[in-house]
Formats: structure tokens, C-alpha cells, sequence
């Protein structure tokens, strides 16, 4: 609960990052991790921007962002627990929004989990809405998830 968070950057990811991303990942998503395969294509895939989150150099978040032209997707957001509560995600999501606004992304699309508290409540906070439900979309377990939509047309914001 003490762990500083002085020194914040938010950087493009690259794949010196990996062993640090597979270790996160692992211990954020569980069962439900990509692969370090995956991980791997996915930082570098078309559309695709990614950042990470460090504090004193240390790599303890990252996020990522797919833009398809039209849409853009958020692909996942995590924080090393030790670092959760303190603004790190607040800080990657608002960095992928700046992204999505300057390659002139229509809307801003997500799932996630709808037993996710802490998610939901941060992507409202930022302006998401709740479009929809899909049933057992998430695996093992068969959890379903919100579909949200933050509309960027017409949004003057910086
Ligand atoms: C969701 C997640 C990325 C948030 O990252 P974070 O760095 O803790 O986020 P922040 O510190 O910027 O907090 C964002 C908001 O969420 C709130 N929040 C954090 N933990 C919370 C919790 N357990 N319950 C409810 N709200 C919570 C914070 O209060 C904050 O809101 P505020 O600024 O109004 O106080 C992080 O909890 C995480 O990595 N979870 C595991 C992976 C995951 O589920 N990713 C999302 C997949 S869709």
C-alpha cells in the first residue's frame, strides 16, 4: 500500500519488454493470459499501440490500443498489483485515448468482465457507456462481458 509512484512514465512498449509483459500478464489474467507468442505479435501488430507504465524504471503496467482505420479497440490494460489504485491505468487509458484522437478514431470500443469492478469503473470514469452484454464470452468459466463505447466524434477534448 506504500509503493511510491514518483518518477511515472508511460512509454511505447518494445520487445525488450516481453519477459517483464509475460510476467504481468501471467499474474494479472491467470488462466485467461495470452501467450508469450501472442504478446509477442500483439505489440507489433498493424494498428496496434501499446505503451507501458514505469515508476523508477521498473516496467509495472502496459496497455494497448488497435486501430482499424474507422474503430478503434482497446486490447487490454493491466497493473502490476502492487502499483493498483495509484493512477497508473488512469494514465495508460488517457494515453491510448490521445492515440485514438489524433489518428482520428471514430469511436473507442472494449469488453470487459462484468464481475470487473475496478475496470468498469475506471472506463466510466473516462466516458465509456455500456452498449451491450455477450454472453460467456470470457474463458474458462464462461464469464460474460460488458460490451462499452466511448463516442470521440465531435469530442473538441485534448
Ligand atoms: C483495471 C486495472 C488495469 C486498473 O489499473 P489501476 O492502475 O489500478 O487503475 P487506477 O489506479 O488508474 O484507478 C482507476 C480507477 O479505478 C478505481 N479502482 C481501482 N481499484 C478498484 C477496485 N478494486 N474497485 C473499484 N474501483 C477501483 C480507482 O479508484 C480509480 O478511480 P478513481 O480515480 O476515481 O479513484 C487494474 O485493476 C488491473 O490491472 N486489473 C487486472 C487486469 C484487468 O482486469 N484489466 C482490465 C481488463 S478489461
Amino acid at each position: 500500500m506504500s509503493a511510491a509512484v514518483d518518477d511515472v512514465v508511460v512509454r511505447a512498449l518494445t520487445a525488450d519488454d516481453l519477459p517483464d509483459l509475460e510476467r504481468m500478464e501471467v499474474a494479472l489474467f491467470g488462466a485467461a493470459a495470452w501467450s508469450p507468442e501472442s504478446l509477442a505479435a500483439e505489440i507489433v501488430g498493424p494498428g496496434r499501440w501499446y505503451v507501458g507504465a514505469t515508476v523508477q524504471g521498473e516496467l509495472v503496467g502496459y496497455a494497448g490500443l488497435w486501430f482499424d482505420g474507422y474503430d478503434a479497440q482497446v486490447m487490454t490494460v493491466g497493473t502490476d498489483e502492487r502499483f493498483q489504485g495509484r493512477g497508473l491505468g488512469r494514465r495508460m487509458l488517457e494515453n491510448l485515448l490521445a492515440h485514438a484522437r489524433s489518428v482520428g478514431a471514430a469511436v473507442v470500443l472494449l469488453e470487459v468482465r462484468v464481475d470487473n469492478d475496478a475496470a468498469i469503473h475506471l472506463y466510466e470514469s473516462l466516458g465509456f457507456e455500456r452498449l451491450g452484454k455477450r454472453r460467456a464470452y470470457y474463458q474458462p468459466g464462461n464469464i460474460d462481458a460488458w460490451t462499452m463505447r466511448l463516442d470521440l466524434r465531435g469530442d473538441g477534448a485534448a
